[in-house]
């Protein structure tokens, strides 16, 4: 994969959104050649940064790029798709999607799931920049209202959408987990009680 000089801004841009602290453990779902990866690493020094994709070619790519954080055990790269996610062994302070969430199948219940993953009051932030021939702003913005939607009928709270002027622009959609236990999910809604 090339990487554009768009494609490190719009990564370290969604990063800087995150808020992530030093000892966050966070996930990235889809994390094609691992630039987000590497900004998310920097940043949570005492933490620990989980990433899955789906394609091996990728999983490859981004263990060169993020090589020093992975052989330090910071970074744990797998191939995963998220329509059957692996055991993580615990919950994340945030979670983040660059430019993927459009490929999931059945995204919103992905997200109900995501949000199963999220310690109460964590962070997930989906982010979009369309690609489709022709889009403008109005396309973003549709993206990102959409991206609300899909967030609330999940049962995210607090939304906040911001934008990163780039040709397209781009939009991040940032939701907050609820308050209380974990959002249901297709593992525990049958669980006993
Ligand atoms: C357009 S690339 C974006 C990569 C990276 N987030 C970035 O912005 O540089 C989409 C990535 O999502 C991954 N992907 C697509 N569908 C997926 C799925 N169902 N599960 C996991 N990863 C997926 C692809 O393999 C690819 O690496």
């Amino acid at each position: 994969m090339t990487l554009r000089p768009s494609n490190r801004k719009r990564n370290a841009w969604a990063v800087s959104l995150l808020d992530v602290q030093s000892t966050d453990r966070v996930l990235e779902i889809g994390f094609g050649p691992g630039v987000a990866i590497g900004e998310l690493a920097q940043r949570a020094t005492r933490g620990q940064v989980v990433g899955i994709d789906h394609s091996e070619t990728m999983r490859a790519h981004a263990a060169r790029r993020n090589a020093a954080a992975i052989r330090a055990a910071r970074v744990s790269l797998m191939v995963a798709s998220v329509d059957d996610l692996p055991d993580f062994g615990g919950p994340f302070d945030k979670i983040l999607a660059v430019n993927n969430m459009g490929m999931w199948p059945d995204p919103g219940l992905r997200l109900k799931e995501l949000a199963g993953l999220l310690r109460s009051g964590g962070l997930v932030a989906i982010v979009s920049q369309p690609r489709c021939p022709g889009a403008t702003a109005e396309t973003t913005a549709a993206a990102a209202r959409q991206t609300v939607e899909l967030l609330e009928a999940a049962g995210f709270v607090a939304f906040r959408v911001e934008t990163l002027d780039l040709e397209p622009p781009v939009a991040c959609v940032i939701g907050s987990a609820p308050p209380g236990p974990p959002a249901p999910t297709s593992d525990n809604l049958n669980s006993p009680a």
